[in-house]
């Protein structure tokens, strides 16, 4: 396990960028002042989380803009996965803050309202929330706006695809039967899938891709404000993979969705961003809009977007650096027209 003290000792050498320290990635990517007519929805402040001894985020500083989608680049337990549960409230960081702005309709009866919401008795807007210190009503409230596409699909095995489908809008909503019917059909039918034939299915009577396009019909039945993709298209087929960034662009249109997309494709990643952040170390190391992460020098960038075998992500497993255990990720797919005039 590493220390602080020896990850800023770490330093990486790497023939395209020279000789990038700790210091030099967190510097490459400070927190951008916002955009003038752009609004931080989300804030997120020098999260830290641990298991056990396993220090697996260090610091996670980045703004969400209202609208944008953005994606988040990691390598395999790299801490993506368990940056999306703080987002959710089904995690509390350790140290940092996490604070979500009002909905657009906020009123004070909405989104938890509080005046006085966190322990250091700052003063929150109304409908803002500080995820580390609201409580579970107001927690429930904020999940409301949220749509959460998990990484595996996280269907209930004894329940249909109707159920699946329908069950936010029968158990939050308390929506009729028959509106219940009609909106889990169009939210079927907006991730390609044949309602008629599968609505009265058990999940595991599906592919793995269909689950996993349920999962995201479930996501989005909600309208919601937020969506959070934690890899929505791995193991999906070309098309579906297309449908569902068409499916993230359309609602970011017409809806004005705040999306927060994980994913290893590369592609789609280029395809449906505003901005690219990247989570290294425990960190966000790099974020910007897409020509700007495609033109960054930073070797861990360089490497994720080339896919090669030879960077600071193998060598910070190899050295014992990366948080966790796992190995590197593969070539992710997609990589050369990804990368293709960022070098
Ligand atoms: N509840 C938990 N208890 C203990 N360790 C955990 C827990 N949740 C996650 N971890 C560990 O934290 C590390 C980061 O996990 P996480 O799932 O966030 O990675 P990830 O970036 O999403 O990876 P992948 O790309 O493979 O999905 C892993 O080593 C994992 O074992
Ligand atoms: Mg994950």
């Amino acid at each position: 396990m590493a220390t602080d003290r020896t990850l800023r000792a770490q330093s990486v050498t790497h023939a395209a960028g020279g000789e990038w320290t700790r210091e030099r990635w967190e510097a490459a990517a400070p927190l951008a002042p916002v955009p003038e007519g752009r609004e931080a929805l989300i804030r997120i402040r020098d999260v830290n989380k641990s298991f056990g001894q396993r220090r697996i985020l260090r610091g996670v500083t980045l703004d969400v803009y209202r609208g944008e989608t953005l994606v988040i680049l990691g390598g395999s337990g790299s801490g993506k996965t368990t940056l999306i549960k703080h987002l959710m409230g089904f995690l509390r960081a350790d140290a940092g803050t996490i604070h979500v702005a009002a909905p657009p309709t906020a009123s004070p009866a909405q989104a938890g309202s509080v005046a006085t919401g966190s322990d250091s008795g700052s003063r929150l807007a109304v409908g803002e929330i500080d995820l580390g210190t609201a409580g579970p009503d107001q927690v429930a409230v904020y999940r409301r706006r949220l749509g959460v596409v998990f990484q595996g699909a996280a269907l209930l095995n004894s329940l249909t695809v109707l159920e699946n489908v329908g069950l936010p809008l029968v158990e939050v909503d308390r929506r009729p039967a028959n509106e219940v019917y009609e909106r889990v059909v169009e939210a079927l039918r907006r991730v390609y899938l044949p309602a008629q034939e599968i609505l009265h299915l058990k999940p595991a009577s599906l592919s793995g891709g269909m689950r996993k396009r349920v999962g995201i019909a479930r996501a989005i039945i909600q309208k919601p404000e937020i969506i959070l993709y934690d890899e929505p298209t791995t193991g999906l087929d070309p098309v579906t993979v297309n449908g569902v960034n068409e499916l993230t662009l359309d609602l970011q249109k017409q809806l004005g969705v705040t999306s927060i997309v994980i994913t290893h494709d590369l592609d789609a990643a280029f395809r449906i961003a505003d901005r690219i952040a990247m989570l290294y170390l425990g960190r966000i190391i790099a974020v910007g809009n897409r020509e700007s992460i495609r033109q960054d020098a930073n070797p861990v960038l360089r490497q994720m977007l080339t896919g090669s075998t030879q960077g600071p992500l193998t060598e910070a497993y190899l050295q014992g650096h990366a948080p966790v255990g796992h190995a590197p990720a593969g070539q992710p797919s997609g990589v050369a027209a990804a990368a293709g005039g960022g070098n």
